[in-house]
């Protein structure tokens, strides 16, 4: 080891030397400094190992749900009093849901205050957006676009979950999904690889920041790994039969992104690939993940994935479920409680390497290093903090900024929108619009129910108008996340009369109709993407006597409404927005923000088109090829074309597209440059989305109709003109073959620059 660390160091000064420029040399010192803590790390990690007998290591690897009222009396029997027992063995490496200082520090004083070796506790939580002050859901956030917007909006969630103790959250989701019916589509970037990729390494710098030590910083984790989105019909757990190049060209390459963006924990999946339990998958973790993108962090299981493979048909037993499960790299066992049953027992069998767990340890240790959780296993747990940090207005803030980012203006005819601020008469209609429960979405454990400002709240705010609401059909009853007896839609039209009053008397009607927080979500499939429950003909039943109608959708994926995109005038996409949701929606309908968000996921004219997305493969039929002709690629009943695209939103301005360039130096640099000029053409500010899909016309793997390679968000004064320039290398001009290998083939190019993924602004070249 002293040998390394000597090399290093002369390693760092040749670097330093060598580095003529200011800026390069701080680098340097840098990458030294960090490659010399890395190494003390090792070392340390070494010999604390060294110390540690077989039941402590396998104890780093055990991961328990928080149990008991911590900081009440100890449990004296059953499964709680067995975890509480192992925790002060040191037979507990992490706990999961425990949060707030004061119950985390019970747990971490056991772990650092009564174990034989005091090694402390990662905590852990799933801060998917946010922890009690709630961002947008993350496919929300997506529709930003806003890359700086995202990390900014996970460091903040950072800030305000390590306030409470947590140092450790399972997120970001990076799974691609293209199934709207898939109820974890809220949690995701959407159906696209490229911006999948860009987003995740967003989230994970913004929670874990330049350095992991600091107290306001936590590890992040890439989940779930892998092809968990590609649940068959969307059905959530369900089996996943994907071929190579899916899983190459569209699965893999956010979680690789995540990880060369420093992510320092993975987490499995639930569902099988092409016939083994991701838990229990070789090939993925040990082939894939630590061998061939070298990841140095852990992997936890998902909740009980251990046991299931019994379930899944794999494993015979628990026994035999630990066995698989370590030998196919899952470092770390949440709740299945088998690693701390069997793992040992395995061990001096001989079925399990000692070097494996050796291994697991060491990485979990290193991370735990990595947060300076050994020099103070208290850092995270301050009192005076939590109260100052958390629901600050400084939060507040920045959630307020992500939602606004996050809405999507899908529909705005004779400029609706925004509303005059004066003198209307305002019918507020919707059980959602006055809800304060549902804009939290799904994952937000730690925020109280009835925190989110609701529409009619935020709209009350502008007093220039009248607001009349009438809630004219429930959309729910539920309370809990998971209280799995709510109801969820009734048949109830009983208050559709008063509503429908409300609404002739009104200038203007705003609608807000959609899914409750809690129907999407993890188990929240659905084979309907209409509105739920009674709204569609609430909707149809206002339209009757008021046509003005604004419709607000609130939703976790996206929904097939056909007949309002028909006939309502106009549509804003609005999701779940988080705590400051009503403020955000009332400030763009009365045009103080003005919409830039774009969808990251396809919405579908019908349910039956799904999977549907922008970047599908040709076919040997695509296009219908004489009239009255039924072979091709098609539906009887709907049209092939989405309701709404892939990067599609409306502003209240709008953006003309000119001069489009390509210069090809691809032969010289490596690079080809894309230029093209953007101008605001209406009269207010208004910023766009610029984006770059690429066709690569013929290959040795069929490539699809087209890919987003660059985008670009920018915002432009009336009449303002700039120029954008985009650049595609090798990174954006390849593809994986189906035996792993990344190629760059040689051949004609076509790129499409626009505001959508129907950008219709095209040119060539060659490579
Ligand atoms: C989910 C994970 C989550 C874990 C812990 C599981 O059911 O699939 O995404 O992190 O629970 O809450």
């Amino acid at each position: 080891m002293k040998f390394n660390k000597y090399i290093i160091l002369v390693i760092a000064g040749l670097l330093i030397f060598s580095c003529k420029e200011n800026n390069g040399k701080d680098l340097a010192i840098k990458d030294a400094n960090t490659s010399q803590q890395a190494s003390d790390i090792e070392d340390k990690v070494s010999e604390l190992l060294s110390k540690m007998t077989l039941e402590e290591k396998i104890g780093q690897m055990n991961q328990y749900n928080g149990f008991w009222d911590v900081t009440g009396p100890v449990p004296e029997n059953g499964d709680q009093a067995k975890k509480y027992e192992h925790l002060r063995k040191g037979y507990v490496g992490s706990m999961l849901n425990v949060r707030g200082v004061k119950d985390v520090k019970a747990v971490q004083k056991i772990a650092v205050e009564e174990t034989r070796l005091g090694i402390p506790l990662i905590i852990g939580f799933d801060v998917i957006h946010g922890y009690e002050t709630l961002s947008p859901i993350p496919l929300a956030e997506s529709a930003s676009w806003d890359l700086e917007a995202i990390k900014k909006s996970a460091e903040v969630a950072a800030k305000e979950a390590s306030a409470a103790g947590i140092n450790w959250t399972f997120a970001p989701m990076v799974d691609v999904s293209r199934d709207a019916r898939w109820g974890r589509v809220m949690e995701g970037a959407g159906e696209d690889t490229y911006l999948g990729s860009k987003i995740a390494v967003a989230r994970v710098k913004g929670f874990q920041s330049d350095d992991l030590s600091t107290h306001y910083s936590i590890a992040a984790c890439a989940k779930h790994f892998a092809a968990y989105g590609f649940a068959e019909a969307g059905r959530d757990y369900n089996t996943a039969d994907v071929g190579t190049s899916t899983l190459n060209n569209i699965i893999f390459p956010p979680f690789k992104a995540a990880k060369d963006a420093g992510v320092r924990t993975f987490m499995n999946s639930f569902n099988e690939l092409n016939g083994i339990p991701a838990t229990g998958d070789k090939y993925l973790q040990r082939d894939i993940l630590k061998k061939q993108w070298e990841f140095d962090g852990f992997v936890v299981s998902d909740w009980g994935s251990i046991t299931e493979m019994i379930a899944h048909g794999y494993a015979k037993d628990g026994k035999h479920a630990a066995e698989l499960a370590v030998n196919a790299g899952s470092d770390m066992d949440m709740e299945s409680y088998l690693y701390v049953e069997e793992l040992a027992n395995l061990v001096n069998e001989g079925k399990v390497d000692p070097k494996l767990i050796d291994d697991a340890a060491r990485r979990i240790l290193r991370v735990k290093f990595e947060l300076g959780l050994f020099e103070d296993p208290y850092k995270y747990l301050d009192e005076s903090r939590e109260k100052e940090v958390i629901g600050s207005q400084t939060i507040h803030d920045a959630v307020l900024d992500m939602a606004k980012k996050s809405i999507v203006l899908l529909k705005n005819e004779n400029k609706l929108l925004p509303l005059k601020k004066e003198g209307q008469k305002i019918a507020l209609i919707g059980d959602l619009a006055a809800d304060k429960t549902s804009p939290l979405g799904s994952w937000r454990i730690a925020a109280k129910d009835e925190t989110a400002v609701s529409v009619l709240e935020g709209l009350n705010k502008y007093t220039g108008n009248t607001v009349s609401y009438a809630k004219g059909a429930d959309v729910s009853i539920g309370k809990n996340e998971f209280a799995f007896e709510v109801k969820i839609n009734t048949t109830d039209t009983s208050g559709f009369d008063k509503a429908i009053q409300t609404a002739k008397q009104a200038d203007v009607v705003v609608m807000v109709l959609g899914e409750h927080g809690f129907q999407s979500g993890e188990g929240r499939s659905r084979t309907d993407l209409g509105l739920p429950g009674v709204q569609q003909e609430l909707l149809e039943a206002i339209y009757k006597v008021n046509k003005n109608i604004v419709l607000v959708l609130n939703n976790g994926r996206p929904l097939a409404i056909n007949w309002a995109d028909k006939n309502i005038p106009a549509i804003v996409e609005a999701w779940q927005l988080g705590t400051q949701s009503g403020n955000a929606i009332a400030q763009v309908l009365y045009g103080d923000y003005n919409p830039s968000g774009k969808l990251p996921m396809t919405f579908p004219r019908h349910v039956g088109q799904v999977p549907i997305y922008y970047n599908y493969k040709n076919t040997g039929r695509p296009t219908l090829p004489a009239k009255d002709i039924v072979f091709w690629s098609h539906y009887q009943d709907v049209a092939n074309t989405p309701l709404y695209p892939f990067g599609y939103g409306l502003s209240y301005t709008t953006f003309d597209y000119a001069n489009l360039k390509v210069s090809n130096t691809y032969g010289k640099d490596k690079k080809v440059t894309i230029s093209v000029d953007v101008t605001n053409t209406g009269d207010v500010k208004g910023k766009e989305v610029v984006q770059l899909y690429v066709k690569d016309n013929f290959a040795s793997i069929t490539r699809p109709v087209r890919e987003l390679k660059g985008f670009e968000l920018l915002e432009l004064k009336p009449n303002e003109t700039k120029t954008v320039q985009l650049t595609l290398t090798e990174a954006e001009l390849g593809f994986f073959d189906n035996q792993g290998q990344y190629l760059v083939e040689e051949g004609d190019f076509e790129v499409f620059v626009g505001g959508d993924s129907y950008a219709d602004l095209t040119s060539k070249f060659k490579l």
